[in-house]
């Protein structure tokens, strides 16, 4: 499951999903609840506010909803399905006030995974819900995130310090899939080790 950091388009999502009536109705959902939180977010321009709340947020459910009925179409009992969260959605870190929204969707992200794990159990399914919740990982993320920012640029913060690899995270993909079936692994939270907050 992915996300959006900053720049790419709600479109490139749509082009992507089968559903196109549901994820635009997801859309317009967005727009009114960005639009209700733009006195608190006074630099989140609507569109980018409704796009990264659809990438982020939207998708994450979508691919969710499809991932368990094609689980159920198939009898498949015992599957897993991991949200890839964020340090983001536990707190918020101290040095980067543009982070608030994006921490935001992630926030949500925490509450649709405890909402689904609670769902699952009531239909009595035992397919496994848990998360991921890293701190900084050297991908591509922070080119998004800093695109518009003239102080920092991503190879800053990775000079700073040793950031995780997408090799830590594969590693906390494998240990929730190794789980045996009485262990349900609910988050993983995993930040660098020279990261402070
Ligand atoms: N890197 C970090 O420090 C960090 C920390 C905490 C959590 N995370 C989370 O980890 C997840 C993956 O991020 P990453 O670090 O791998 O970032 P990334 O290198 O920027 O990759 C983001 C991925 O999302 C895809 N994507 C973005 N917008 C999309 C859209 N509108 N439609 C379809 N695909 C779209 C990108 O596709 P393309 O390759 O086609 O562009 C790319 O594969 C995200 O949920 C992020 O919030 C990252």
């Amino acid at each position: 499951m992915t996300g959006r950091s900053g720049g790419l388009t709600a479109p490139r999502m749509i082009g992507q999903q089968k559903n196109l009536e549901r994820l635009h109705d997801g859309c317009q959902r967005c727009a009114a609840a960005a639009l209700s939180a733009q006195s608190s977010f006074v630099r989140e321009k609507d569109d980018t506010a409704c796009s990264r709340t659809v990438v982020n947020v939207m998708a994450l459910c979508i691919c969710t909803q499809e991932a368990v009925k094609l689980m159920q179409e198939k009898n498949i009992n015992d599957g897993q399905i991991i949200h890839i969260s964020s340090m983001g959605g536990h707190r918020l870190p101290a040095n980067m006030p543009g982070a608030n929204f994006y921490c935001g969707t992630k926030f949500m992200v925490k509450a649709l995974t405890e909402g689904l794990r609670r769902e699952l159990k009531a239909l009595k399914s035992h397919i496994r819900i848990g998360s991921i919740s890293p701190g900084m990982v050297e991908t591509e993320f922070f080119d998004h995130f800093l695109k518009n920012d003239p102080t920092r640029k991503a190879s800053d913060l990775f000079s700073s310090m040793k950031a995780l690899q997408s090799d830590d995270i594969a590693e906390s993909v494998l240990y929730i899939l190794r789980a045996p079936p009485h262990v349900e692994v609910h988050d993983i939270l995993v930040r660098p080790y020279d990261q402070a907050l």
